[in-house]
């Protein structure tokens, strides 16, 4: 496969995020993060669980690593609790959180792991929420202090890291939808957060580059291609409006050092932002956001159709009847990655492109001898690996491959009722066990191994 063709170099990984999988919530001086609060109001989450236990990785974290040391991984992309390492947001770390990634980065370099370390995977301390939170200008100085402390503790072992997972999702879903952390239903807050996010970003690439010497530094968006329902005028601007409030709005501003203007006319014409339009950016902030990054992430997991609803505005519809879903609803459209990396690459030409995230939660079989076989999820990947090769072949320059997740964890809102796993987890006795999918991709990366052993050792 074309992925091979690059000896060595390509990252075979898989991701995690904190929040979803240590637990400890209160263990070792960690504090309570937005997502502990969130989860604490009744109705929050679907299931009615919280991430009290999730996974238990912070006690388990050694059991883990020989899952991924099973599965041949050569990259392993997990998040830092921002709480666990800065429990007041700011001021004192906590040296009983620094050293539990210390150790876990030590774990994966002695066993050729590279890490990939993401700061902020939505877990801000809530202390930091109780002065504002990401709608507040002060939490971007906040969270450079949180990159400046973490990479100063890792940043000679870390070389990979990301500032911030989908700013999309925490800014959109968190801050104008309610349905994530902090569950504010605020559009003009909401478009606040995500200026904050990406300055912040764009603030926090000075302190990793001075404590990380020959790091890569990136952040990461979830992107989607946006199409209308129909060919009507309607529809197309439905699907513009909907690229322009997901894609480009998290993607012009680092590239291009400006925010799409279409996307901020529609937010004024909603009433979401003032008529003078986006009046909490500086001067500088732009340029700030727009300093060079090394490595775009793209999590990629289906594609948006919509027609135009109420007042012109994107609403999603079905246009395949008998598409297949997953069970989080979302059509599987491996093509859609293919059009999402061709896209980045022409009109945005990151240096280097990850896919940082990519798998599906299906229905789990009933208990049984069938009870890990999940052909689903092995065929998605499949499939969705296929286009990222398409995508490699018309130049893309795609160095790795992070399969979304490397166990069932706390999925945010929905708790623990979807399971996105390679290996799957009992949580009443948190025994892992390697699904079909899990023996797929280490036949595949070990596939790919050999392969390049066999080209390096005809080139010498
Ligand atoms: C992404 C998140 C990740 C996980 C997957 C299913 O949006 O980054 O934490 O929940 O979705």
């Amino acid at each position: 496969m074309a992925a091979s063709a690059q000896p060595g170099a390509f990252l075979w990984g898989v991701a995690t995020s904190a929040q979803q999988i240590e637990g400890a919530v209160r263990e070792d001086g960690r504090s309570e993060s937005i997502w502990d609060r969130y989860a604490s109001v009744p109705g929050n989450i679907s299931d009615g669980s919280d991430p009290r236990v999730a996974c238990d990785h912070y006690h388990r974290w050694r059991e883990d690593f020989e899952l991924l040391r099973w599965l041949g991984v050569n990259a392993y992309r997990f998040s830092l609790a921002w709480p666990r390492v800065l429990p007041a947001g700011t001021g004192v770390p906590n040296p009983a959180g620094l050293d539990f990634y210390d150790a876990l980065v030590d774990a994966l370099l002695a066993a050729g792991i590279t890490p990939s370390v993401t700061l902020d995977h939505w877990d801000m301390p809530q202390v930091l929420q109780d002065r504002g939170g990401w709608p507040a200008r002060a939490t971007v100085d906040a969270f450079v202090e949180f990159a400046d402390v973490a990479s100063r503790r890792l940043g000679d072992r870390v070389k990979l890291w990301t500032t911030h997972n989908e700013p999309w999702c925490l800014s959109h879903l968190g801050h104008e939808m309610g349905v994530h952390a902090p569950g504010m239903r605020d559009p003009y807050a909401s478009l606040r957060a995500a200026h904050h996010l990406l300055l912040s970003h764009g603030r926090a690439l000075e302190p990793l580059r001075r404590n990380a010497p020959g790091a890569q530094v990136g952040i990461v968006n979830i992107l989607s291609p946006a199409y209308p329902a129909s060919d009507s005028d309607a529809d197309r601007d439905a699907a513009r409006q909907l690229d322009g409030s997901f894609n480009r709005w998290f993607l012009d501003p680092v590239f291009r050092g400006a925010y799409p203007a279409d996307a901020v006319a529609d937010r004024v014409r909603r009433g979401h932002l003032p008529a003078g339009g986006l009046d909490f950016v500086e001067p500088g902030d732009l340029a700030c956001i727009a300093s060079p990054v090394d490595f775009l992430g793209v999590n990629y997991y289906s594609r948006g159709v919509v027609r135009a609803g109420a007042d012109g505005a994107p609403e999603s519809v079905r246009v395949v009847p008998e598409a297949e879903l997953t069970e989080m609803g979302w059509e599987v459209y491996p093509e859609g990655l293919l059009e999402t990396l061709v896209r980045v690459h022409r009109d945005y030409a990151p240096r280097r492109i990850h896919v940082t995230e990519n798998g599906a939660a299906f229905p789990e079989p009933a208990d049984g001898p069938e009870r890990f076989a999940d052909a689903r999820r092995v065929d998605f990947l499949r499939r969705h690996l296929a286009a990222a090769d398409r995508a490699i072949a018309a130049g893309v320059p795609l160095e790795g491959w992070f399969v979304w997740s490397l166990m069932d964890n706390f999925e945010w809102g929905q708790g623990y009722s979807r399971r996105f796993g390679l290996f799957h987890v009992d949580y009443a006795t948190q025994r892992r066990t390697p699904r079909d999918s899990a023996r797929w991709y280490r036949e595949h990366i070990a596939r790919c191994a050999a392969a390049d052993a066999v080209r390096s050792h005809t080139q010498h």
